[in-house]
């Protein structure tokens, strides 16, 4: 979800009926939601008596959100405390997994706590770890080298003046610590005679979201880790809200749908077998009434794949996005 949004709105589920009708044939066993945020999937899909929930959130804060299910379900909704690459470290109970749930980004609860410092309308020290995290902003922006720098933002953030605003961010940390509203000033100082549509933080912003919170290898191990949990007939499905999110889920289900002999990557192994179905090729996107009522959806994607095969081998999954994961751990 962008950081854009405005302060003052309510919570809306993206494309919460999307996702429901789309899910609602297997109803009658767990789902799992990968991204519980403020509990608007899990709550819809457990008012049907047959499902229960299995939720996750990275964020501790959204214990608070967690309550009210865990009062009126009680043992149909369960939550951990865990990022979605650790999926595997959920402990099962011969639940029948229909499917797997992703809502990436942040929820409006995590963009409106000003500690947490997503927003460039924040102020003070800069943070952006959304929980479970190694390192903060502060560490990327008070210790990254020039270069490192301008790599993050041009890869993560696609932005044109990269390599101007690391050098800046260099200067003036030598003399003062950079706090949120300092950085901001520092692209605007750049980027003055520019005239976009989006904010001239937004691209920086989305890179050091991205940088500080793993977004590509939490992405690239919960998607991998979700296929080794689904029984065969499972779905998987997941909204993005940025193009290199989508990019990685359309290669996750396009790739492999498709009816193959060998990998591109690893052209010696035989793969002969699809992995998942694909109802809908192209991603299922919010209708217009749905962004009138809640403008940071429209840049909402749904995709989603029905695993068909057993075992599926993802190697080439990670090769084809070896450059992100590099930039992703460079310090
Ligand atoms: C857009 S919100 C989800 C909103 C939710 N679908 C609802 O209806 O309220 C995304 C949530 O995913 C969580 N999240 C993001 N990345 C995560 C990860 N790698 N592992 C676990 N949770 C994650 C965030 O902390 C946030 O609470």
């Amino acid at each position: 979800m962008n950081a854009t949004i405005n302060l003052e709105s309510k919570h809306f589920p993206v494309l919460l009926n999307e996702l429901i009708s789309i899910i609602s044939p297997l109803y009658g066993g767990t789902f799992i939601d990968c991204t519980f945020g403020q509990g608007g999937y899990a709550e819809k899909i457990l008012e049907h008596k047959k499902n229960d929930i299995i939720a996750l959130d990275r964020d501790k804060e959204v214990f608070n959100n967690t309550l009210k299910l865990q009062k009126k379900y009680k043992q149909r909704f369960k939550f951990y405390n865990l990022k979605f690459s650790q999926l595997d470290q959920i402990k099962l109970k011969n639940n029948e997994i229909k499917g797997i749930i992703f809502d990436l980004g942040y929820s409006l609860n995590q963009i409106k706590n000003s500690q947490k410092g997503l927003s460039f309308s924040d102020k003070g020290k800069l943070n952006m770890k959304m929980g479970i995290n190694d390192f903060s902003a502060d560490d990327v922006i008070s210790k990254m080298d020039e270069n490192n720098l301008t790599k993050v933002f041009k890869v993560f953030g696609d932005e044109k003046y990269s390599k101007k605003i690391a050098k800046e961010i260099v200067k003036k940390r030598k003399v003062k610590i950079i706090k949120t509203e300092d950085l901001v000033k520092i692209i605007d100082g750049i980027k003055k005679y520019q005239k976009t549509k989006i904010h001239n933080s937004t691209k920086v912003f989305q890179a050091l979201r991205i940088l500080v919170n793993k977004e590509i290898s939490e992405l690239i191990n919960g998607l991998v880790n979700s296929f080794n949990l689904i029984p065969v007939g499972g779905i998987i499905a997941v909204v993005t809200f940025h193009s290199i999110e989508d990019k990685i889920v359309k290669f996750f289900f396009k790739h492999y749908s498709e009816q193959r002999n060998s990998s591109r990557y690893f052209p010696e192994a035989e793969i002969s077998e699809r992995c998942f179905k694909l109802i809908h090729k192209k991603p299922i996107l919010p209708s217009s009434n749905e962004i009138k009522k809640n403008p940071p959806s429209r840049s909402a994607k749904l995709r989603y794949g029905i695993k068909i095969n057993k075992n599926c081998d993802f190697n080439d999954f990670r090769e084809k996005f070896k450059n992100l994961i590099y930039v992703e751990n460079l310090r």
